[in-house]
């Protein structure tokens, strides 16, 4: 039988450990309906996966500033960015990397409720951990893009000269050198950043969104 928690959609219906004993989840006064009625949006995460250098960052800021602009609520979530705060405590060892992901899918869960489009731009290498951060924000309002420009391209790119430093040793665990991308199977969106410039990319992902707008 439904709840009165699963239909506000707030309360985590997952099945994680929850450490603190004593503690009561609180429902708030405020349905989801009236958030998207105020914000005229079903909010959703596109979450890009791909990459060091595929494009993850540029087009998650684009598309901020798209929704912004055309009158919407969005807020972009950067690896690099993230891992100067929340983050700052965790590197690139794999149980880093999940534990990096879970903070944000639970950070996009937030923001979402409160009705904003939230765009994240993490390597996200595993598969697990794309699984987990779609459990944590809802199968419904999770985007999963892949952001597919190949190794090679990624790697002559190399905008901030990682792999070059990772080639010469000078980085461990670097994604596509020395440690693992498991590319996702069977994403909401697939789109070549190696073929398709920054306007077309953002126009593809858009579209996607587009069914989420209320009432402009
Ligand atoms: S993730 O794998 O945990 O999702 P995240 O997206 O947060 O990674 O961070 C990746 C960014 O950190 C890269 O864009 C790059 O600038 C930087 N970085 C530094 N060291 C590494 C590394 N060993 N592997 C991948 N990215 C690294």
């Amino acid at each position: 039988m439904e709840t009165i928690n699963e239909r506000a959609g707030t309360l985590p219906a997952r099945n994680m450990p929850v450490t603190s004993s004593n503690i009561t989840w609180v429902e708030g006064k405020i349905a989801p309906e009236e958030r998207v009625r105020l914000l005229r949006q079903e909010a959703a995460t596109i979450w890009l996966t791909g990459l060091s250098g595929s494009g993850k960052s540029t087009l998650a800021f684009e598309i901020e500033k798209q929704l912004i602009m055309h009158g919407h609520v969005a807020y972009a979530l950067d690896g690099d960015n993230m891992r100067h705060g929340l983050n700052r405590d965790l590197g690139f060892s794999p149980r880093d990397r999940t534990e990096n992901i879970r903070r944000i899918a639970e950070v996009a869960r937030l923001f979402n409720n409160a009705g904003v489009f939230v765009v994240t731009a993490f390597i996200s290498p595993y598969r697990a951990d794309r699984a987990a951060a779609r459990d944590i924000i809802g199968a419904d309002r999770f985007i999963e893009t892949h952001l597919a420009a190949g190794m090679e391209i990624c790697e002559r790119r190399d905008p901030k000269g990682l792999y070059k430093k990772a080639r010469a040793g000078e980085i461990s665990d670097f994604t596509g050198v020395s440690a693992p991308y498991e590319a996702p199977e069977n994403p909401s969106l697939a789109i070549d950043t190696g073929l398709l410039g920054v306007e077309e990319s953002v126009t593809a992902i858009l579209r996607a969104v587009r069914p989420r707008f209320r009432g402009i």
